[in-house]
């Protein structure tokens, strides 16, 4: 069914198709996290900017929620520089940062026939870090009715890469012993219940303090990193799914079956220019051993996140959320995402499903300092297996 073009898609800048925002009118604005350049989450603003509109295949979306990821980290900062080819080379082209999302459609372009106005979804937006956010309706599936929307937000870039790099990546066989490192975070908690549907046997890697989390979510074994070796020789693994990204080749290698398959999806330390130093080690030297090395570029594909959601509603998967936080707070969230310990996922907070708008008066003044916002929740340390 064809959505209906909404208020909000039609008053702002039609023919809008570029990564930018429309320009500011007093009925049309909305907050959103702003960067001017590339660099830390100091880079972040709260303002008042104009609404995107939809074009083409585009919808536009009300977001109720977002998610943090890495890869909105490295959007923000620039780097690897080899990623502004892309996003911009001095500034980044679109200011709202932010993919993941969960929301309901407002307004669709003239080929967007997917979804109707009015219904909820979640997937990978243009800025989702807004009260409104264009996306692309090849980058969205229907919210499964069990999750709330901050569920919802943090499902699509983690859960695509714990798909992918175990079922396309590392062509994982039922029965077969999986090795999952940096299990407790945004993609090895989805990674260690996928594992477990596709019928292996899981060892999860993570810290003392996380190794409850990580049994919990139905891994078969857990190592504690800052005790247990997993390359000691005391078991192999035909799949080793590196996400902690800090462990050299020879000793990823040591810990793999003589044929075994090592998917390289993390690390941070690559390199500024490519960021995937380790990953061209790894494929240039597989031709030359029985083991299969190979890296992770993961695709924001809709029959994925349809996979996603069809296992979110057989009850055999669950996002891990670690904390909550406001949108106004999208820079400490990021920050402690920075830091490398997260527990799960990070969800934003932007709008209530059933909050209206703000009133026009409400709305006017292009730029509002952080300070000048009203806190709607603080952040919730409680870790939760929703
Ligand atoms: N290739 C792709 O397409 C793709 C897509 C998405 C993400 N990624 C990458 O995948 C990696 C993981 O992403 P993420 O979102 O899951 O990050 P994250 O949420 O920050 O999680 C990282 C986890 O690694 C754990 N960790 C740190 N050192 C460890 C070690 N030595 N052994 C085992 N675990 C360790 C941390 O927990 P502790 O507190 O237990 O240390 C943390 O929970 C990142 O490097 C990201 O860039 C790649």
């Amino acid at each position: 069914m064809k959505a209906a073009t909404g208020a909000a898609g039609q008053a702002a800048a039609p023919g809008d198709t570029g990564g930018g925002t429309a320009p500011v009118s007093p009925r049309q604005t909305m907050r959103a996290i702003v960067q001017a350049g590339y660099g830390s989450a100091d880079v972040w603003h709260l303002e008042d900017i104009g609404r995107p509109a939809a074009a083409g295949g585009e919808v536009l979306l009300r977001v109720h929620a977002a998610g943090l990821d890495r890869g909105t980290w490295h959007l923000m900062a620039g780097q690897p520089y080899v990623i502004r080819l892309g996003s911009g080379l001095r500034a980044p082209k679109n200011p709202v940062p932010g993919l993941d999302v969960a929301g309901t459609v407002v307004a669709a372009g003239a080929d967007a026939t997917g979804f109707a106005v009015g219904e909820e979804v979640f997937g990978i937006g243009q800025g989702s870090f807004a009260e409104y956010a264009r996306a692309r309706q090849d980058k969205l599936a229907r919210k499964p009715a069990s999750l709330t929307f901050g569920q919802a937000a943090v499902l699509a870039v983690s859960g695509l890469t714990a798909l992918q790099g175990l079922r396309d990546a590392g062509r994982l066989q039922p029965g077969q012993h999986v090795l999952i490192t940096g299990a407790s975070g945004g993609v090895g908690t989805y990674a260690v219940q996928i594992a477990k549907v596709l019928g292996a046997q899981v060892t999860g890697v993570c810290s003392t303090a996380k190794t409850d989390l990580v049994t919990s979510i139905g891994a078969d074994h857990v190592l504690d990193y800052t005790r247990d070796d997993f390359a000691d020789g005391s078991q192999r693994y035909d799949l080793i799914l590196d996400l902690a990204g800090n462990s050299p080749l020879a000793r990823l290698q040591r810990a793999l079956t003589p044929a075994g398959t090592l998917v390289l999806a993390g690390g941070e330390d690559g390199g500024r220019w490519t960021g995937m130093g380790r990953q061209i080690r790894a494929l240039a030297h597989s031709p030359f051993t029985r083991q299969r090395l190979t890296m992770l570029i993961s695709r924001q594909r809709r029959a994925d996140l349809e996979t996603l959601a069809q296992l979110i509603e057989a009850g055999q998967l669950t996002p891990v959320i670690g904390k909550t936080y406001p949108l106004h707070q999208a820079p400490d969230a990021m920050r402690y995402l920075q830091a490398g310990h997260a527990r799960g996922k990070l969800v934003l907070t932007v709008t209530g499903p059933d909050e209206p708008p703000r009133a026009p008066d409400q709305r006017a003044g292009a730029r509002r300092p952080e300070s000048a916002v009203t806190a709607p929740v603080g952040p919730c340390s409680r870790p939760e297996l929703l």
